[in-house]
């Protein structure tokens, strides 16, 4: 067996790190931080450059507002951006920065920790969460979570746009910009393209037509014995069980069953990267005595909570997994604390493959396990895990039978 390739406390180190980036816009230079889940990581979203060009040749500008300040929202998605460059170009501004990646929402707390003469809100919330009225609001829809999703947050600015206020559109046309735009539309009275620069599109959105809220919630019946799934359209397997999670669950099932007999020796349970909260849902269903189900985007947080809420054996947590996570937050976090992982971990930051990733959550988990532990990982076949396992204490595949795309992994926390 090959030798761990970094130990694990270096590699969530290194998942941990910020980095400084620049956002060139004309002459100013807007610092920004991004990690490891932030779009654009480990340089600046392609959209803001697209923005920055916009905002530098005066084709996107706030909107003129008498009496008060103007009310912004920043819904970029990147730490801190827009108040950044108010800042630096002399915009004044209240800003609103919603964001739902816990991993971004910190990073934007250290950018405007940084930033003088702006008054900015950070607050963890999903735009139709956010209460307007707005003057600006600058959306860059998440592309990579469907057209649904995307619809759901057009409304949602729609909604929050103040008469007289416009909204920006930041999308390139590989994600579907002229799709958006043709949608927008339907849902404002003036859609015009201000700039377009390799790819990227930036619209200007006015005049929100009056329109019923789209409901961001859709439901599935979950595989097995589990129920209906609720969950927040774009999160991670929304619509559907993801099949490495329906493999999981078959590979649990057993344990599954002796866990009803356990009574107040019933394990311990972490969800790493939660999702929709199906394996968390699992492990109460099975006798866990507590679970706390953990994920970085608050859609997922928001999906868990509809599956778990109310169960007082469970406590659901936005928060990035790359990060040390306060145990007092969620003790079973804290290291050595818990009894079983199960975990289904992502590979994948958008649509770019980042199997370090992946190999990062394997080392949270060993980090929150007790002694003796044991976790359960399924993973993509094609992805290599023996490395980081060959330093656990004991693994072994317990694959069900007949798979061919996932792996199932056992893997023991040594003493
Ligand atoms: C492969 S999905 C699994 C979801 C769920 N457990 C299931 O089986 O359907 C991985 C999850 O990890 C979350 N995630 C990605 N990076 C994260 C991070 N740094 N911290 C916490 N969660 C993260 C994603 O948002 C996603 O919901």
């Amino acid at each position: 067996m090959e030798p761990s390739a970094a130990p694990a406390a270096t590699l969530l180190e290194e998942h941990a790190r910020r980095s400084p980036v620049t956002w060139r816009v004309g002459d100013l230079d807007v610092e920004l931080r991004t990690k490891v889940g932030v779009r654009g990581h480990p340089g600046v979203d392609g959209a803001l450059s697209a923005l920055g060009e916009a905002l530098r040749r005066g084709r996107a500008r706030p909107p003129t507002v008498s009496g008060g300040a103007l009310r912004a929202l920043d819904l970029t998605g990147a730490p801190g951006a827009m108040p950044s460059w108010a800042a630096a170009a002399g915009v004044e501004a209240d800003w609103t920065v919603a964001l739902s990646s816990a991993a971004a929402l910190a990073a934007a707390r250290q950018v405007l920790d940084a930033v003088r003469g702006t008054a900015a809100t950070l607050t963890a919330a999903l735009p139709w969460e956010v209460s307007g009225p707005f003057d600006w609001i600058v959306w860059r829809p998440p592309a990579d979570r469907g057209v649904r999703r995307v619809r759901v947050e057009l409304a949602a600015v729609a909604a929050a746009l103040a008469p007289g206020g416009a909204a920006l559109l930041l999308q390139h046309k590989d994600e579907g910009a002229q799709r958006c735009e043709r949608e927008a539309a339907g849902v404002f009275a003036e859609v015009e393209t201000v700039e377009r620069s390799s790819g990227w599109r930036v619209s200007e959105l006015r005049g929100p037509l009056p329109g019923p809220p789209v409901d961001p919630w859709v439901a599935f019946e979950a595989p097995d014995d589990t129920g209906v799934v609720r969950a927040i359209v774009g999160a991670f397997a929304a619509e559907k069980v993801d099949p490495g999670t329906a493999v999981l669950l078959r590979a649990l099932a057993d344990r599954r069953a002796a866990m009803a007999g356990e009574g107040p020796a019933a394990p311990r349970v972490l969800d790493l990267g939660c999702g929709t909260g199906l394996l968390a849902r699992a492990a109460l269903a099975a006798g866990a005595r507590e679970v706390v189900a953990v994920d970085d985007d608050l859609a997922a947080v928001r999906s868990a909570s509809a599956q778990l809420g109310g169960d007082p054996r469970a406590v659901v947590l936005h928060a990035d997994l790359l990060r040390p996570v306060d145990p007092a937050r969620a003790p079973l976090l804290g290291a050595g604390s818990c009894d079983e992982v199960w975990c289904n971990p992502p590979f994948h930051v958008g649509r770019q493959v980042v199997g370090a990733l992946s190999r990062a959550f394997v080392a949270a988990a060993h980090q929150a396990l007790r002694p003796g532990g044991v976790a359960w990982f399924v993973v993509n076949r094609a992805l290599p895990y023996e490395r980081e396992l060959a330093a656990w204490g004991a693994h072994a595949d317990v694959t069900p039978e007949g798979e061919r795309a996932f792996t199932v992994w056992r893997a023991v926390r040594g003493r």
